[in-house]
């Protein structure tokens, strides 16, 4: 009984060849001029539109549709819309190729961080700055940046002190370069946060730090005399 179920088998398969016809040419040598009856089509047919193709789906009759205002082309970076000159309704000017080996992209010269602002540093950037750092990084590190963020309560352990010595000595571009890459089990920022905003955070930054732990020496005269003479 066996023996019929393969000789039926085997005849099977050979007028399944036969009739569909050998798919690739380098197993089979025999060639036909007619296409190969598909049993399985794998995908090889869709209905799509090709580039540069006409289209009568839509009023313009191309298949080829215009990006959505505000769209990034692919490889470009964001620009802080607050810095953006004339921009309005979501009209939109990329900040031209991102991934750009300079400081400004980076935080680096070649392989070292460097140290300093690409942008100038007004009360309107840091301000920005402190808006910025408020929403992506606060509920980490907190709003005064001691690393004690909402977070924390809820299982993210280790949260750096932005204001400890050991990052008040980091240069700007490390920050810069911290808040784009990301850090240990800190993620990356930069595919967030635009450029010129990862910027006035690191401003803000410095800010905080300012603002805490400062040394008596390091308070103007008249501070000092008179936060002394409250003593
Ligand atoms: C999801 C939580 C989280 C958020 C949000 C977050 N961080 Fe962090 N950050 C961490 C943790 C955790 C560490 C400690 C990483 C480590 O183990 O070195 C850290 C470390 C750092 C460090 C120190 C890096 C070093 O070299 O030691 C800096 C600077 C920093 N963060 C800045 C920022 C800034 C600025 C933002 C906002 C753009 C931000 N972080 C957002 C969790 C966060």
């Amino acid at each position: 009984m066996l023996r019929y179920f393969f000789i039926a088998f085997l005849l099977a398969v050979v007028a399944i060849l036969a009739l569909a016809g050998p798919r690739d040419s380098k197993f089979f040598s025999a060639k036909s001029a007619r296409p190969p009856i598909e049993i399985f089509p794998d995908m090889d047919h869709q209905p799509k539109f090709q580039p540069q193709h006409p289209s009568g789906f839509f009023a313009d009759g191309r298949a080829g549709r215009q990006p959505v205002d505000g769209t990034v082309p692919l490889g470009y970076g964001l620009h802080g819309s607050f810095l953006q000159a004339g921009a309005k309704n979501g009209a939109f000017e990329p900040a031209g190729f991102a991934n750009q080996p300079d400081y400004f992209n980076t935080g680096k010269f070649g392989d070292s961080y460097g140290d300093g602002f690409p942008l100038e540093v007004s009360s309107k950037f840091v301000a920005r700055g402190q808006e910025r750092f408020n929403i992506n990084c606060a509920v980490c590190h907190g709003k005064a940046g001691l690393g004690n963020g909402v977070a924390g309560q809820y299982g993210v352990a280790a949260i750096a002190n932005l204001v400890d010595d050991r990052i008040r000595a980091m240069p700007d571009g490390q920050l810069f370069s911290t808040i784009t890459n990301g850090k240990n089990t800190m993620g990356a920022y930069g595919p967030q946060i635009a450029i010129e905003d990862r910027w006035a955070i690191v401003a803000y930054l410095r800010a905080l730090q300012k603002s805490q732990g400062v040394k008596l020496a390091e308070l103007p005269e008249a501070q000092q005399k008179e936060l002394q003479s409250k003593q």
